[in-house]
Formats: structure tokens, sequence, C-alpha cells
């Protein structure tokens, strides 16, 4: 099972920005523990994505289609603005899995909007970086379950 985890703006400055609310573990500790998790889960292949360009993250989830079995998503700002990443997890309609580090849900009222969640299978808030580990097991699973 081939996935990939798309990561939208500024989380490349994760450990920089904000680190009371997005703590103080980098990117790159990000892609290790996506790529761990993975091998736990007994995937083939991870590949994790950061863009800060709405565009790139579209034609990422455009190039998924055919070549990954499902998406783990963070579109960070974008989640709460963007209805092309939505059509684009839309139009690929691989299962997808939205992920949120920190709990949206209790923030500002323009965070608990969420233009992706509407093509996602669920989402995972609030858990720090390792949702990220959350999110691929309930992908993984709904995967798994299809196809037994
Ligand atoms: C975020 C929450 C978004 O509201 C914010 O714009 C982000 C990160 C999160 O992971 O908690 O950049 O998606």
């Amino acid at each position: 099972m081939d996935i990939l985890v798309i990561n939208g703006p500024n989380l490349n400055m994760l450990g920089i920005r904000e680190p009371d609310i997005y703590g103080r573990e980098t990117y790159e500790d990000l892609v290790a523990l996506c790529e761990r998790t993975g091998a736990e889960l007994g995937c083939g292949r991870i590949e994790v994505y950061q863009s800060n360009h709405e565009g790139d993250l579209i034609d990422k989830i455009q190039e998924a289609y055919g070549t990954f079995d499902g998406i783990v998503i963070n579109p960070a700002a974008y989640t709460h603005t963007s209805v092309g990443i939505l059509d684009a997890l839309k139009a690929v309609a691989l299962p997808t899995v939205e992920i949120h580090i920190s709990a949206v849900d209790r923030r500002e009222a323009f965070r608990q909007i969420s233009y992706v969640r509407d093509a996602c299978i669920a989402t995972v808030t609030g858990e720090g970086l390792d949702g990220y580990a959350h999110a691929m097991r309930i992908l993984v699973e709904h995967i798994d379950g299809k196809d037994a």
C-alpha cells in the first residue's frame, strides 16, 4: 500500500513557528515519524511532500491518481480557504484523511471551517505530530477493510 502525506504552507517551519501551538519538533522529525509509521503499518511507498503554494499542492494531489492508494493531508491554512484543493481531492477520489496538529475546533472561528473535510473519510485534530501516525493508521485500516 502506497501512501502520500501532503503538508501545506508553513509546516516546513515546524519547530520554529508558534511552538506553544505546534510544538518543538521539526519538519524533518515529522517526515521521519511518517516513514517510521509507514514501515510499522507494513506500507510500501511513503512519500511526504510539503509546499507553500496552493497550485503545487493541487498538482501533487492530481499526480497521486493511479500512483498512490491513499492520501493523508494537512492543508494548513488552505484548509479554511481552498475550494481548489477540495476539488482536486474529489477529482482523484482516493481515500483521504485530514490531519491538523493543533485542536483547530478549539481555536479561532475561521479555523473551524474546513473545505477539504467534505472529501475526507476522517479528520484527526489536536494530537500533535502523533496525529499523523493516527491518520495513517485510519487510512490503512480503511483501505484494508475495502480490500477484504
Ligand atoms: C494547522 C491548523 C491551521 O489552522 C493552520 O493554518 C496551520 C496548521 C494544524 O496543523 O494545526 O497552518 O493545519
